[in-house]
């Protein structure tokens, strides 16, 4: 599990992993927002590549090898801070989360959740930090609800593209301060 220093090498692989993993998906323009915007919040779970893997001619690991050296993106959250908060109250705000299935029920998706909370309180002064989920996610309802802590702050009607009702949620963040 990393906050990976070439986070901006790794972006095409954390949008497979939104791809493979949710209907909700981005440009990634989107993505590079978020990490020149707020580089402390985002993180993402990694495996290596094992040794033996083909190399090309620049070396492994750097820009432009297509040979398999970059580690692969098996989790991922991206988050952010609101930036025109209706309360006032500065907090932040999950914008996607997911795990590649292989990966799943390994803490990981917790792990991340609980790094970026703590970035959020501790880089941003983050009052709270809130997200939307689908009504029928049952995981991620378990994952925030009962794991992490959040509460539901209310239903938002035909939230999602296909016409789903979400959850608003939110947990407080100032006892992280
Ligand atoms: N069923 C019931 N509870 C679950 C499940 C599940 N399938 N998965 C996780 N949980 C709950 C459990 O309480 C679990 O603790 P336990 O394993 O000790 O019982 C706890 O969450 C922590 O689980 P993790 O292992 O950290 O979760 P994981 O790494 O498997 O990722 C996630 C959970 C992100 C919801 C994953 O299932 C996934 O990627 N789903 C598809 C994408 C998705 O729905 N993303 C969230 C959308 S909302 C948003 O992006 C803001």
């Amino acid at each position: 599990l990393s906050s990976y220093p070439s986070y901006i090498d790794l972006l095409p692989s954390i949008q497979t992993c939104n791809i493979t993993n949710l209907p909700e998906n981005y440009f990634l323009k989107y993505y590079l927002y978020h990490a020149l915007t707020w580089p402390q919040l985002s993180f993402v779970a990694v495996v290596r590549p094992r040794t033996g893997y083909k190399t090309n001619s620049s070396g492994p690991g750097l820009a432009g090898d297509v040979s398999g050296q970059y580690p692969k993106v098996v989790g991922y959250v991206l988050a952010k801070m609101e930036e025109e908060p209706a309360d006032g109250k500065p907090h932040g705000h999950i914008t996607s989360l997911s795990v590649m299935r292989t990966h799943r029920r390994l803490g990981i998706a917790e792990r991340l959740m609980r790094m970026s909370q703590r970035a959020m309180a501790e880089s941003h002064r983050a009052h709270y930090v809130s997200l939307h989920v689908r009504m029928s996610n049952v995981a991620a309802l378990r994952l925030y609800r009962d794991t992490l802590g959040f509460e539901v702050e209310k239903v938002e009607a035909g939230y999602y593209a296909d016409g789903e009702d979400a959850y608003a949620m939110k947990l407080n963040l100032e006892k992280m301060w």
